[in-house]
């Protein structure tokens, strides 16, 4: 199947730098980013100072016991525009411990910016969404956000923030976090992409969600066919909002002669999550080196990867030298060409991961590689024995 992004109209260049819009998306829930995304962790502490040293986070704020707040923390983490939430709980029991005894360490919310919370709550369950949590007035001394919750796919949940009222660090309740470890910013500037895993014959039913509820549009689709290798496959079809700055893959796994990493990821993960989150960067080739010293472990890929690489590709700026040193894909669509390399799991489970990727003109996904990246996936699924 052919990878198809339906008539691209350029209205605004702000701060994304892709900013489209994307026919059949609807406009009833206008969005301006990802606000945050929160992890629910089993050390806030300790992930606080991975997130930090590996991929350059900054410390931001904090929530806890300091703060008034007796039953859980909460460390956040900026990058650019990127925020990270990391939280856990002190006590015994209760929702965090539930969701990290059975997921793991995981994404809880991926939180979406917007100019009328109310309205988002409103639109979006009158089409059919589930509440997480009402519209709710959350206020400090540095004024006052709106923030409300509708479920999405799993346990995983959408919270919209409106906060043009508020000038405080983070959130109403969060203080400036001041450390004295502050390791450089490694060039992550935004979300790309996130995401979502979803069950056996589950992908449709997630996809129209986002198209029902939220107003998003399938930009691209991608079946057995094109994503597999002799053993495993998935399936995948990546929902946007209107003006493009919201994507949202979603995967099912697909029967192949061997288990599909989808599967291992819902068997570890306990059912449907996010899979992986794509970080943008401007300079993929200096990201990656300084994570990789770091101490962030990638995905590994043939050496004969590369060899008849231009052929595909065509021209490219960077040295093919330098991209095959440090494993950095490459692939074209019709628009540019996109650089990516992904991680192993960031946690013990083969569950999460992240992609970093920086973006030539292309706005695809980078199909091209999908078989040299699902291969390097099954040598990681045979050392686990999961394959
Ligand atoms: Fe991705």
């Amino acid at each position: 199947m052919a990878v198809e992004i339906k008539d691209l109209k350029n209205i605004q260049n702000t701060t994304y730098g892709v900013d489209k819009i994307f026919d059949g998306a609807e406009d009833f829930l206008p969005l301006n980013g990802t606000d945050y995304v929160e992890l629910y962790v089993g050390n806030a502490k300790q992930s606080a100072l991975y997130y930090k040293t590996a991929f350059g986070f900054q410390s931001e704020a904090f929530s806890g016991m300091e703060t008034g707040v007796k039953d859980k923390v909460s460390y956040v983490l900026k990058q650019d525009k990127i925020r990270l939430v990391l939280t856990t709980s002190l006590e015994e029991g209760g929702e965090i411990n539930e969701h990290i005894n059975k997921h793991g360490d995981g994404v809880k919310v991926v939180a979406l910016w917007v100019d009328d919370a109310t309205k988002a709550w409103g639109e979006t369950t009158k089409r059919g969404a589930k509440s997480f949590f009402e519209p709710r007035k959350e206020e400090d001394e540095y004024g006052y956000v709106v923030r409300s919750g509708i479920h999405t796919y799993g346990e995983t949940v959408h919270i919209f923030v409106e906060r043009d009222h508020y000038n405080g660090v983070f959130l109403p309740g969060y203080k400036k976090w001041e450390s004295h470890y502050n390791p450089a910013p490694l060039g992550l500037r935004y979300i790309d992409h996130m995401v979502g895993n979803v069950g056996w014959g589950e992908m449709n039913q997630w996809c129209e969600f986002y198209a029902k509820t939220m107003g998003f549009a399938q930009i691209i689709s991608f079946d057995d066919n094109d994503i597999s290798t002799d053993f495993t496959a998935l399936m995948s079809k990546v929902m946007s909002n209107g003006n493009g700055r919201i994507k949202f893959p979603i995967n099912e796994p697909a029967k192949g002669k061997k288990k599909s990493q989808i599967e291992e990821y819902i068997d570890f993960y306990n059912g449907p999550g996010v899979q992986h989150i794509a970080v943008a960067t401007n300079d993929i080739v200096k990201t990656v080196s300084a994570m990789r010293d770091r101490g962030v472990e990638f995905l590994y890929v043939p050496e004969n990867y590369y060899d008849d690489i231009l052929e595909r590709v065509g021209n490219i700026d960077e040295d093919i030298d330098v991209l095959k040193k440090h494993g950095i894909l490459i692939d074209r669509d019709d628009e540019g060409y996109l650089l990516q390399l992904f991680t192993k799991p960031v946690v013990d489970r083969p569950t999460m991961f992240f992609e970093i990727i920086q973006r030539k003109g292309a706005q695809s996904f980078g199909k091209g590689n999908f078989k040299a990246l699902f291969e390097a996936i099954e040598r990681e699924q045979e050392n686990r024995g999961t394959l």
